[in-house]
């Protein structure tokens, strides 16, 4: 059965200073602690922003409502914080996030051409709001790769579109470490080095607290101020 509610306990527990995305922490002897974490980069919003509203849009995407069979593909935890620039987290931000299916399709009417099949079992995007530690979760599957010009084709990649009253609206895209396709993504290697490093994650092994067989990987966020 679906769980209305992911478990959040321990969630995070190991997130290391460094994981943040720390750059600097001293102003020096007798000086006040100055944290800054590095804002996560922009990226395109990509075509595929979902259009029609739809009944399920709850932070497990791997179950649709009134569905009785389950999406297919890996299953993995998408965890992370939302911070400000000083690495304090933000209570309240709405984190949206929209990708493919299993098989590289959009349920997206602009991805009707797309001859890889939908799956009728998959949410294809969920919203959630951060908590009082700025922590959001999210069940999900690892997308499939699509084509996307001549050439070209997008790795495996989860959309992000992060919202804060007082910040500045945050669209970006998340990747996965090891995916061959990552040295070839046009839109990936528009970045920087460090700024690719902050928006690919590793697929690590689940805790307790995470389905079997599933995989969990972290993703913090890092909004500007507006
Ligand atoms: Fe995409």
């Amino acid at each position: 059965m679906k769980s209305s509610k992911l478990s959040r306990r321990k969630f995070l527990a190991a997130t290391s200073l460094g994981s943040l995305g720390l750059i600097s922490a001293s102003q020096g002897i007798g000086q006040t602690l100055l944290s800054v974490c590095r804002a996560t980069p922009r990226q395109t919003e990509g075509p595929f922003y979902p259009v029609d509203d739809q009944l399920d849009k709850d932070t497990d995407l791997t179950w649709v409502e009134g569905r009785s069979e389950r999406a297919t593909g890996q299953i993995i935890y998408v965890e992370g914080v939302v911070m400000d620039p000083n690495c304090q987290p933000i209570e309240g931000a709405l984190v949206e996030i929209w990708q493919a299916c299993e098989s590289g399709r959009y349920n997206h009417p602009g991805d009707r051409e797309n001859p890889a099949p939908l799956d009728p079992n998959f949410q294809y995007w969920g919203r959630a709001l951060s908590d009082r530690e700025g922590k959001y979760l999210f069940k999900t599957i690892v997308p499939g790769s699509y084509p996307a010009g001549p050439d070209w084709i997008r790795p495996s990649h989860i959309h992000f579109k992060i919202q804060k009253r007082g910040f500045l609206e945050l669209i970006t895209q998340m990747y996965f470490a090891g995916d061959p396709l990552n040295d070839k993504d046009l839109i990936l290697q528009r970045l920087s080095q460090e700024n690719q490093r902050s928006v690919i994650v590793e697929l690590n092994e689940p805790t307790s607290d995470h389905e079997p067989g599933s995989k969990v990987c972290r993703f913090n966020i890092t909004l500007r101020r507006a």
